[in-house]
């Protein structure tokens, strides 16, 4: 950790950062020549297919490996009896972050799709035939699916780690305050990532060497956890993940397909390939859990709350812990003297929620905007001016300064470019030229800025390029790309002239792509790692004799170019080659850590921030919706790449319009069974579905998130949005829907 984290504050990027540079990836991607996981295929490789609970809750009664095993082709099947032990419990959770896992170690079926055999056989036809043939059933119990189908139970903390319940200030006094109280209850539903390139892995052992193709999120941080399982040394197991199509959250954790083809290799001595059907990517590879969530506002006289509370019930597994972290969205967002958010969780026979795209604050915030829309309404107050009476100066939940927020900005931005003004208070009022109902409606966007802890590596090249090293995921964000640029802003060096190499466990580890942190946290590695060199490389050059830096002491230089400039007097200057070359060096190798200032992390609080604002356009008769405008303005710190930070952000929103009118994963009340386990049944948006939608960025500078001034754009757009389509269709009805996604018969 360096030292002095206020020489590295107010950083000046170089000249790569801030370009639209196109995604460097983009060609191999769009040609087929980048190799996702389930493209690889090394030799004397047999396929594994996993059979899956027939019912959510029983036990495993008839598994028919006799005609599995007779079918041609299959090798063999792996079912509770003769599995392989493993050197760790998978019902154990080694690490607070890590899942218990479905890996048969019992008759038990846990939920509907939780694998109760796998089939190992000499081709994928083969071994899809074989699970079929095993045809499992359970004798099975009625299904907890469903709030009120368990009782709710108080969790220790919710999501990875987060308090499962916080009140600040007196709520009491807060309601009795209040000139009035508005209260909602919301109900959000299991949502399914869905990423184009459904779970995959390629598992092969040298001796007791494990070396994986597989698409991962967290490619350094997961190998002890494979390591685990297996009982060998963590740098025995062998990442590696080029390309991820698409992550969302569940490749950020180790799954049990993904054990069950490591010991299936093991077992056979020879490498095994597994890719999940899509069907099978309902159940055991996480989910956005369920929430049922009641918020009461207090608010004066005057539209300004006095008390908000949220309390949130979460839906998690029958047997693990992972809960929707929904209410705490209510912590950071508003002002307001007594804020309490508070979470119950709820048993379901369904597989394990996790990470999924904005876990929390994408319910939370979801539900918070439909009751702050109630609250405007109530107040008499527009829906902007209602949230900016209560504008948070500060962090609600702590008091503590944010590092920076340009929040009002966006929405002056935001609600510009959408028209917002002269917006009519009542419902029903506005008519387009078809005769359909027109709604305004809009929602603040948050999301923290973490950073995690990242290393990388900088290697100059004789020739004056250089390679730049760390093990970050590009799961189609973009990582690859902005990074890279940033890297090459480190280095003062063009980005054409650096070799990007990551995407493997043998790099230096650049942390999770998680949380929005991945660019300000591997960022900050890779940019330190660049200025490592080129310190190293201004040392060389002031010593060496011959060097036209040659005698300038401690004075300043600058590198840009691949030229190191004497920056009191630029008409002394060399080229990194010829600085090299002159004090005959082969190459120079920096190395870089990205972590965030304690001392800053301890006194601010570091958010994104945004606001979207929605039109929608409903069929009066039939009620069927239209988002025909969707307008967002984010501040997000200082974006590396404008084309990827859009993109991102429009993707972000885009899930927001997926939550608030498409996605549900449907579980059969009386077998658990997801019912639209496919992407015929389970609706996500596609093109057709936008008429218009745009997504700006506000400057903001931050001296305080990181030395880069980055926050991060991953997750922000689906926050937001949410509410703002709900409410709009309030804006265009008049009627208020309760749950998500928004139904045609909620509004009849
Ligand atoms: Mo994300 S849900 O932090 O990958």
């Amino acid at each position: 950790m360096p030292d002095d984290f206020a020489s590295q504050s107010h950083i000046r990027l170089g000249s790569n950062s801030g370009k639209p540079q196109t995604r460097l990836d983009g060609i191999a991607k769009i040609t087929g020549s980048a190799t996702y996981a389930a493209d690889n295929a090394p030799q004397d490789m047999i396929w594994a297919v996993h059979a899956g609970a027939p019912a959510a809750r029983g036990k495993v009664v008839a598994l028919d490996t006799a005609a599995a095993l007779a079918h041609p082709g299959v090798i063999d099947v792996m079912t509770p009896e003769n599995r392989p032990e493993l050197a760790q419990d998978p019902d154990a959770r080694a690490e607070f972050f890590a899942m218990k896992i479905d890996v048969l170690q019992n008759d038990a079926a846990r939920y509907a799709g939780a694998p109760v055999a796998l089939v190992l056989a000499e081709t994928l036809e083969a071994a899809l035939e074989g699970a079929r043939l095993l045809a499992p059933q359970v004798e099975a119990e009625p299904a907890r699916i469903g709030f009120g189908s368990s009782e709710p139970y108080e969790p220790p903390f919710v999501g990875f780690g987060s308090p499962a319940k916080t009140v600040t200030g007196d709520m009491e006094a807060g309601f009795a305050a209040a000139a009035q109280n508005v209260e909602v209850e919301i109900e959000t539903p299991p949502q399914y990532h869905n990423a184009m390139e459904p779970h995959a892995i390629v598992a092969q052992w040298d001796g007791d060497r494990l070396i994986l193709d597989t698409p991962n999120q967290a490619i350094v941080m997961s190998c002890p956890m494979f390591a685990a399982y297996f009982g060998i040394p963590p740098e025995n197991v062998h990442i590696r993940s080029p390309y991820l199509g698409g992550g969302f959250g569940s490749k950020a954790v180790i799954n049990a397909p993904q054990i069950l083809a490591c010991l299936a290799a093991r077992q056979t001595g020879r490498p095994v390939k597994l890719v999940l059907g899509r069907s099978q990517m309902f159940g055991p590879v996480g989910h956005r859990g369920a929430t049922k969530q009641t918020l009461k506002l207090g608010i004066d006289g005057e539209g300004r709350l006095t008390a908000l509370s949220h309390h949130a019930v979460a839906a998690t597994s029958a047997f693990d812990d992972f809960l929707e972290p929904a209410a705490n969205a209510s912590l950071n967002t508003y002002a307001c003297p007594a804020i309490s958010a508070t979470h119950a969780g709820s048993r379901w026979d369904i597989g394990t929620p996790g990470a999924m795209r904005a876990p929390g604050e994408a319910s939370g915030s979801a539900a918070l905007e439909c009751a702050m829309d109630e609250a405007a309404h109530a107040a008499g107050l527009d829906p902007l001016e209602f949230r900016l009476r209560n504008y948070a100066e500060t962090d609600p939940a702590s008091g503590r300064a944010f590092s920076s927020k340009e929040l009002r900005e966006c929405y002056r931005l935001g609600a510009e470019r959408f028209g917002w003004a002269g917006r009519p208070l009542e419902p029903g009022q506005m008519r387009d030229a078809r005769g359909r109902l027109i709604g305004w409606g809009m929602g603040t966007s948050l999301f923290q800025a973490p950073m995690f802890r990242a290393e990388a590596r900088a290697t100059l090249r004789a020739d004056g390029t250089a390679v730049v090293e760390t093990a970050a995921a590009d799961m189609g964000q973009g990582a690859w790309t902005a990074l890279a640029q940033i890297a090459a802003d480190g280095l003062g060096l063009d980005l054409a002239q650096v070799e990007f190499r990551s995407g493997d466990s043998k790099l230096p580890d650049a942390g999770i792509a998680g949380g929005s942190g991945h660019t300000a946290t591997a960022g900050s590695a890779l940019f330190s790692a660049g200025q490592d060199v080129v310190a190293k490389l201004a040392a060389l050059a002031l010593a060496d004799p011959d060097s036209p830096l040659h005698g300038a002491g401690n004075q300043a230089v600058t590198a840009r170019d691949g030229r190191l400039f004497l920056a009191a007097d630029e008409s002394r200057s060399a080229s990194y080659a010829d600085i090299l070359a002159s004090a005959g060096q082969e190459a120079l190798t920096g190395n870089g850590e990205g972590v965030r200032n304690p001392k800053d992390a301890e006194e601010r609080a570091m958010f994104s921030h945004g606001a979207v604002f929605a039109e929608v356009a409903v069929d009066p008769d039939l009620f069927q919706i239209r988002v025909t405008r969707l307008v967002g303005a984010f501040a997000a710190g200082q974006i590396i790449n404008p084309k990827l930070a859009e993109s991102q952000l429009l993707g972000g929103m885009v899930w927001g319009l997926g939550f608030a009118l498409h996605e549900e994963g449907i579980h059969d009340p009386r077998t658990g069974r997801p019912v639209n386990g496919d992407l015929a049944g389970y609706h996500v948006p596609v093109n057709a579905d936008f008429v218009q939608i745009e997504a700006l960025t506000v400057p903001e500078a931050d001296p305080y998130v990181n030395a880069l001034g980055v926050k991060g754009v991953g997750e922000i757009g689906i926050t937001g949005s949410v509410g703002a389509i709900a409410n709009a269709v309030w804006h265009a009805t008049g009627r208020r829907a309760r749950r998500f996604p928004i139904h045609v018969e909620d509004l009849l």
